[in-house]
């Protein structure tokens, strides 16, 4: 794993958002794989400004979010649809139908997974970005007994609960989600994990020095052959 250390989450925007625009120049039609969350919105925004100054277009790339919430309508403003939509997607050109979601409205949930699994599977993914929960988790991968495998539906864990329960102040924050699984996520060619602020720092030195396990879910990227870490001075003071 590359580790790179950045004075603070801006710096850390701009270098990640510089790298992301020099690979769709050199390949227009790149496969993101998208996290939602408070670490990627500086590259996000850092994104924008590329955009907008007219030195990059989004217009032939296909994103792939990681995961959406269970039973919470994407017009809510928790949904990571509209979150995507918000941070991102409407400031760009990209294309509506290059957008790919899990539905977390489905009626069959399995099949569901099944159809988000095939289209990865047909388009590949080039680049992998990640967040990281303070369990260690990577999109909705909580710490458990064994590694997962393709998309499924996951119980989120009490600490993700917790993290994330900030956000919904109107209603009730769903307990279930849809998310890709490891084995998904570890089919990226390349990831780039980004983590900020000190209550990721125990959870960013177990993924790094720990032993590979599913209680750590993280811990699976030591062994992909192109992990990116890019962290603030307070995510990386353990390492
Ligand atoms: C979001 C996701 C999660 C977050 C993680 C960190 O799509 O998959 O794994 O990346 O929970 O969240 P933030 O960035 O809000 O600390």
């Amino acid at each position: 794993m590359e580790v790179r250390i950045f004075k603070d989450k801006d710096q850390l925007g701009e270098v990640l958002a510089e790298i992301l625009v020099s690979r769709i120049k050199s390949k227009p039609d790149l496969s993101f794989g998208f996290a939602t969350g408070a670490s990627p919105v500086p590259v996000y925004k850092s994104m924008i400004d590329y955009y907008r100054k007219g030195l990059v277009s989004f217009n032939k790339i296909t994103t792939f979010n990681l995961d959406e919430y269970c039973n919470l309508p994407r017009e809510d403003e928790n949904s990571y649809y509209s979150f995507m939509q918000e941070n991102l997607f409407t400031q760009i050109d990209i294309k509506e139908e290059n957008i790919n979601f899990l539905n977390g409205n489905a009626k069959d949930f399995d099949a569901e997974c099944k159809r988000y699994d095939n289209l990865i599977l047909d388009k590949g993914i080039d680049i992998q970005l990640l967040g990281l929960g303070r369990n260690g988790h990577i999109g909705f991968n909580e710490p458990a007994t064994k590694f997962t495998k393709n998309c499924f539906k996951i119980k989120l864990s009490e600490s993700t609960i917790e993290a994330n329960s900030v956000y919904f102040t109107k209603n009730p924050m769903p307990h279930y989600a849809l998310t890709m699984g490891t084995v998904s996520i570890m089919r990226a060619k390349e990831i780039f994990m980004i983590a900020t602020g000190d209550k990721k720092a125990d959870a960013i030195y177990e993924m790094i020095n720990g032993d590979i396990s599913p209680l750590c879910p993280s811990s699976v990227l030591q062994l992909h052959p192109n992990v990116h870490v890019f962290l603030d001075k307070d995510a990386a003071k353990r390492l």
